[in-house]
């Protein structure tokens, strides 16, 4: 009987802790995706070329037209490495500091690539900045249809006067 009630406590206290990994592990992620919009939205603001959807509508003027991320078929690390060196000839600036220098893009040096080098933004972030925002891209804009007007909401809040016309 004894050994029985050890038993039965040992177990349901693994599963206690089990329970509470995969909760602790939960909210990392969540987290993390709340970090990643503040740096889509803020510390990089992508949305200057890209629109607060992802779709590739400028916010405000004298923006180029972004990439519209919603249908981006890339894989994360191809993903990253675009946001960390940008692309070769085109408007899309680099985000990481050491990019085309110690950081090697594309298998490019500077010298290879010339004067197609991607600006450097004048936000430059960090790795673990990249990642949060990665997580942020995949969970809620890389693969997703059309923005609705509930996708706005969850962005800029119930009731945003910006959303009512979606
Ligand atoms: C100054 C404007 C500008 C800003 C700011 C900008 N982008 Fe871009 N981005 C572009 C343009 C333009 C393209 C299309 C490049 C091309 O012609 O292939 C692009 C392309 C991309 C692509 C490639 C998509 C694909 O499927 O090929 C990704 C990913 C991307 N941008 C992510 C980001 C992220 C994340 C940020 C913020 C860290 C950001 N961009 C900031 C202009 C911008």
């Amino acid at each position: 009987m004894k050994v029985q009630l050890r038993r039965f406590f040992c177990r349901g206290a693994s599963l206690a802790v089990i329970a509470f990994g995969i909760l602790l592990a939960g909210s990392a992620a969540a987290q993390d995706v709340d970090q990643g919009k503040r740096v889509f939205s803020n510390t990089a603001a992508c949305t200057r070329c890209h629109g607060w959807a992802g779709n590739g509508a400028p916010e405000g003027p004298g923006y180029p037209t972004g990439a519209d991320l919603r249908n981006s078929k890339l894989e994360r690390a191809d993903m990253k490495e675009v946001i960390q060196c940008g692309r070769a000839g085109s408007e899309m600036p680099s985000f990481a500091r050491s990019a085309w220098s110690t950081l090697k893009c594309f298998g490019m040096t500077a010298a290879d690539v010339g004067n197609m080098k991607p600006v450097p933004d004048g936000a430059q972030i960090g790795d673990a900045q990249i990642e949060a925002l990665l997580d942020y891209l995949y969970a809620k804009v890389v693969g997703k249809p059309r923005a609705t007007k509930s996708d706005c909401e969850e962005y800029f809040g119930a009731a945003a006067p910006r959303c009512a016309a979606l």
